[in-house]
């Protein structure tokens, strides 16, 4: 049961390809607060076939946008704003991809051609939803635009390889668009940096497994998992949340806020 908190709300959201996927669960989040919106993702992605069983549960549109293509892009906030009615509220932006991951570069020995293609996938995408919804003016005063980002932007994760570079471009971008549509528009730019969530993307990271378990061991309150996330940025998209913008928020237990904890001492005892 929601609390009404996204009612009369119209939005995009984006990076939804299963029922794992963070965005999966913040689309459910959104309607039971009475949000409407459209969905998105790479055409590639959508022949999956997966993201038809959320659509149709949150009884959404679906477009198909690859969120390096300027045009695409346009297609996709143009044709929110006339199939929702109007101009938009929130935009969610959870999309990431690295070749150089995925297919286990190390990162002294980057493929600079997939590095590229990490970066326009990961960060200046980012950019081009704020370009692209700033042209046409298709945020209302006070909306709020959300992109999920991990702590490799500031702390070295060895496994993160050129996406470390992506978030720290993805969270720069949120600082500058956010001054500028705060100016323009009053509408507000923040990034949520999650714990590490069992998600296609989130398997795709050499040695995920281990990491996962040793984040749950040093957070307080262990990982925050993808439900948690959605819960947090629903408010985000709230007007409970209106002053609230250029931030980059962590979302994680209080992981980042920990240097060890005594559950990790506790497994590194020295040899006796
Ligand atoms: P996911 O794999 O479910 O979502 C990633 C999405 O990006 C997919 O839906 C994929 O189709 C989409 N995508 C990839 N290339 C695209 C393109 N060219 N155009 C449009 N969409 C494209 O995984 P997850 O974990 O839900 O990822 C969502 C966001 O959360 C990403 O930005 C990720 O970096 C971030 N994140 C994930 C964490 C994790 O441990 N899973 C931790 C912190 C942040």
């Amino acid at each position: 049961m929601g609390y009404g908190l996204l009612k009369g709300k119209r939005g995009i959201i984006s990076g939804a390809i299963d029922e794992n996927s963070i965005a999966w669960k913040i689309a459910q989040r959104a309607k039971d607060e009475g949000a409407i919106f459209t969905l998105t993702n790479a055409p590639i992605a959508m022949r999956m076939g997966e993201i038809n069983k959320l659509a149709e549960e949150c009884n959404a549109e679906i477009i198909p946008a690859d969120a390096t293509s300027v045009e695409d892009i346009e297609n996709l906030f143009s044709r929110s704003v006339e199939i929702l009615g109007g101009k938009l509220d929130f935009v969610l932006h959870s999309i990431g991809m690295s070749p150089n991951v995925r297919k286990g570069k190390e990162y002294g020995d980057l493929n600079y051609e997939w590095y590229k293609q990490s970066v326009d996938i990961s960060a200046m995408s980012f950019h081009k939803f704020m370009q692209v919804a700033e042209k046409q003016d298709a945020i209302n005063e006070w909306g709020s635009i959300v992109a999920l980002t991990y702590m490799a932007a500031q702390r070295t994760f060895s496994f993160y390889s050129d996406m470390a570079d992506a978030k720290a471009m993805l969270e720069s971008i949120a600082r500058s668009y956010g001054y500028r549509y705060g100016k323009l528009k009053n509408v507000r730019v923040n990034t949520v940096s999650q714990s590490p969530t069992k998600t296609r993307a989130g398997g795709g990271i050499g040695g995920f497994g281990n990491f996962f378990e040793f984040a749950e061991k040093m957070a307080p309150l262990g990982n925050a998992t993808a439900d948690d996330c959605a819960d947090y940025v629903v408010t985000l998209f709230s007007d409970l949340t209106r002053k609230v913008t250029m931030q980059n928020l962590y979302h994680d237990g209080g992981f980042s806020m920990t240097g060890i904890s005594a559950e990790v001492l506790e497994m590194i005892k020295p040899a006796e």
